[in-house]
């Protein structure tokens, strides 16, 4: 059950009031189109790997910003939006064997959140690792010069995913958008152009 103070939290919350206006699922829809109005990736992108993607507030933010995508969304949980340009998959991407889809992406996105504990430190491990499995897959999914947008909350293991990063693109930016709340540890990191993959 949600809290009192979650429940009071979201009512007052300007930016879940405009999520409903526009139609949205959620409000997570405004910290990717944040980032989009700052790095202008999705509209060239033509083929997207989302991960975490349920329940659809980030595709519906992608879908609003290029109509000629296509995007692969992987979630344990079901969408709440469905669309042609999307293909869901309902699975633990962890399990799953991305050489199967025989396509490589432009972009991969993550908003990709393991369940909290409430324990800050432990949270940001748990995320962490996660990410860590993300960047061993990069070099089955993502193409030469391609980027990678993700969620990390803050914490002692980013300096290691940075170095990681660094071998791997040429251009890594921390982001924060408005639309995160201040309070939260959350902070977006765009990796562009992958260095590997190369023809
Ligand atoms: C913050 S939510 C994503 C919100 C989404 N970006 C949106 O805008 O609607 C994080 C999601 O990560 C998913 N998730 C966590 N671990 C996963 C895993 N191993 N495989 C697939 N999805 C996972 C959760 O089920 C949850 O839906």
């Amino acid at each position: 059950m949600k809290s009192k103070t979650w429940i009071n939290r979201q009512k007052n919350d300007h930016y879940v009031k405009k999520a409903k206006q526009l139609g949205y699922v959620n409000r997570a829809a405004f910290k990717l189109e944040e980032i989009e109005q700052k790095y202008r990736i999705i509209e060239n992108s033509r083929n997207i790997l989302e991960l975490g993607s349920s329940p659809g507030g980030w595709t519906q933010a992608i879908i609003n910003f290029n109509s000629n995508i296509n995007i692969t969304c992987f979630d344990l949980l079901d969408m709440k939006i469905k669309n042609e340009k999307i293909i869901f998959y309902k699975e633990d991407f962890l399990k799953y064997d991305f050489k199967n889809l025989y396509k490589k992406f432009d972009l991969i996105l993550s908003d990709v959140a393991p369940n909290t504990t409430g324990h800050q430190s432990t949270d940001h491990l748990k995320i962490s690792q996660l990410i860590f499995e993300i960047i061993n897959l990069l070099d089955d999914v993502l193409i030469y010069k391609g980027s990678f947008i993700f969620k990390i909350w803050k914490g002692q293991e980013e300096r290691e995913i940075i170095q990681k990063l660094k071998k791997l693109f040429k251009n890594i930016d921390y982001f924060k958008p408005k639309s995160s709340r201040q309070e939260s540890s959350e902070i977006f990191i765009v990796a562009r152009e992958y260095k590997l993959n190369e023809e």
